[in-house]
């Protein structure tokens, strides 16, 4: 091959590898989305109440004990930068490793008297909650007037504006 023809043609491979390499790794090609599908396996946990199409069902489903399980799951794993308020500032996601999640989400649902769905991880939820949570929250879960929320209030602050953001939606219907 003639020497001043290598350079430009390595390039063009090398582009040419890029644009591969990036249209394979699209995350939208490795995993189509299904919003209609309420039982994917990758749950939109973030915004649950999204995949139900009846606004009264909406309203039901963000009071029920099953979202406010799933949503203090979310916030474990991934934070919560919902700015409500406390001077703390955001939380960061990852206190608890995510498969503590589902049971400190149990006890603390417990706090707030109601019956979890699996009333028995409430014991060890408890333990992981005190360590990983409690520094913050409070042993009792009340935490500081303020600084960090009170997660024995029901509803929570972050399903109470979603609540409240619902109702206004069905009132301009
Ligand atoms: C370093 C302090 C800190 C730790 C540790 C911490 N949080 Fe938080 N948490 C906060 C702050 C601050 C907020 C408010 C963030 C916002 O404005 O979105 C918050 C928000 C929340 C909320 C939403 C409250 C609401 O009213 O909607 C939940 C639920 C929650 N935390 C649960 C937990 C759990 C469970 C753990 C343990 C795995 C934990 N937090 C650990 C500081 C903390």
């Amino acid at each position: 091959m003639r020497e001043s023809l290598k350079y430009p043609l390595a390039i063009f491979f090398l582009l040419l590898l890029v644009t591969l390499l990036f249209r394979i790794n699209r995350p939208e090609k490795r995993e189509p989305e299904n919003t209609h599908n309420h039982i994917a396996p990758k749950e939109k946990t973030e915004c649950i109440e999204c995949l139900e199409r009846d606004s009264k069902k909406r309203l039901k489903l963000l009071k029920s004990t099953r979202y406010l399980e799933k949503y203090i799951e979310n916030v474990i794993k991934k934070g919560s930068t919902q700015k409500l308020g406390f001077a703390y500032g955001d939380m960061q996601g990852g206190f608890a490793d995510s498969a503590a999640a589902p049971k400190i989400a149990a006890y603390v649902v417990s706090l707030a008297g109601r019956k979890p769905t699996h009333p028995e991880w409430i014991k060890e939820g408890r333990t992981f909650y005190v360590s990983n949570c409690g520094g913050c929250h409070g042993e009792d879960g009340k935490g500081i007037n303020g600084t960090y929320p009170d997660l024995t209030r029901d509803p929570l602050l972050g399903i109470e504006r979603r609540i409240e953001r619902e109702i206004e939606a069905q009132a301009s219907q």
